[in-house]
């Protein structure tokens, strides 16, 4: 392959699209500066506005949430994994059926592997722009999103219907439901009371690993953050792996499933037959089964990224080993 051809596969943190219309929640004060980014696979969009930049599916998705100072993304749930990582600032996750079943603060680096089925937001509380990577579980992505009721409700003073086919309506840009659609139901108290709760205790437990931990973990090999054996035991569909400049294996190798590697610090070489390409922080390449590649840090300080290889497990409800 050459590095032209490879480009195709790679999406330059420079070059992110973002989506400012992409949720319910747009329009709704304190949530209404946020930028969702559809990086690969299909996303999970609400508008039609989503840019995606790479369309294929590996078997699960790559996305990002930019958000400026004191913006929050509200409560939401979803049915398969939604892992994220802070590439950039200082942010506050927080869940529960009010936001108020427990919280944890993950800055630069830290990783979060939000459990299934609970509703979560997250708020910048750093004072720069933030900027969360992420990976979902599944082709679809699980489907879409599931909303709080009081999300939908408060929406609908600011203009923005969601119908039951997922998609939004902006009374605003004179849009209104189609008479063929019905809104977007609301949980009933009963649905809403099979809701699991989670601890912080069991969070940081379970869901949650700090960049201090992964890059302590890396000075042995190479570390497995979430799989069967990982330090965050799940099997979402997908397994995740830190890599850095002490722990890289410096040989060319392939793998039949589909990988993606996340650049979280320093800049890394791509090499494969055919090429190299360089690749900085928040860049992402997509590997495409059977390809035989190697990366390689190009400084010796404090490189490191995250790979997503895709396993046969369901993508599905979050394992509990
Ligand atoms: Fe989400």
């Amino acid at each position: 392959m050459t590095s032209e051809e490879m480009e195709k596969f790679i999406v330059r943190y420079a070059d992110l699209k973002p989506c400012k219309t992409a949720f319910i929640d747009a329009h709704t004060p304190g949530s209404n500066q946020k930028e969702n980014f559809t990086i690969i696979g299909s996303g999970v969009s609400e508008s039609p506005d989503q840019h995606v930049h790479i369309k294929e599916t590996p078997g699960f998705n790559i996305g990002a949430a930019g958000q400026p100072p004191g913006c929050t993304n509200s409560l939401h749930s979803h049915t398969t994994a939604e892992v994220f990582y802070v590439l950039k600032g200082r942010w506050r996750f927080f869940w529960g059926r009010d936001g108020k079943d427990g919280e944890v603060i993950a800055n630069e680096g830290d990783l979060v592997n939000i459990p299934t089925g609970i509703f979560r937001a997250f708020k910048n509380i750093g004072n720069s722009y933030g900027m969360l990577m992420a990976v979902l579980g599944g082709d679809d992505a699980g489907g879409g999103v599931t909303w709080a009721p009081e999300v939908i409700n408060n929406a609908k003073e600011y203009g923005l219907i969601l119908g039951e086919n997922g998609l939004l309506y902006d009374t605003k840009k004179g849009e209104s439901l189609p008479s063929h659609v019905n809104p977007m139901p609301l949980l009933s108290e009963d649905e809403l009371k099979d809701f699991p709760i989670v601890t912080t205790e069991e969070f940081q437990e379970n869901f949650f690993v700090s960049a201090t931990d992964l890059f302590e973990s890396s000075k042995k090999g190479s570390v497995n953050v979430i799989g069967k054996n990982g330090i965050l035991k799940d099997r979402p569909g997908f397994e995740v792996d830190f890599i850095t400049n002490n722990s890289f294996i410096d040989e060319f190798d392939f793998t039949d499933q589909y990988q993606v590697n996340m650049i979280s610090k320093g800049s890394w070489s791509l090499e494969y037959e055919g090429g190299s390409s360089e690749l900085l922080e928040g860049d992402t390449c997509l590997i495409t089964p059977n390809l035989t590649y190697r990366m390689v840090p190009l400084n010796s300080n404090d490189a490191s990224l995250f790979r997503v290889t895709k396993t046969n497990d369901v993508a599905g409800p979050t394992w509990r080993m």
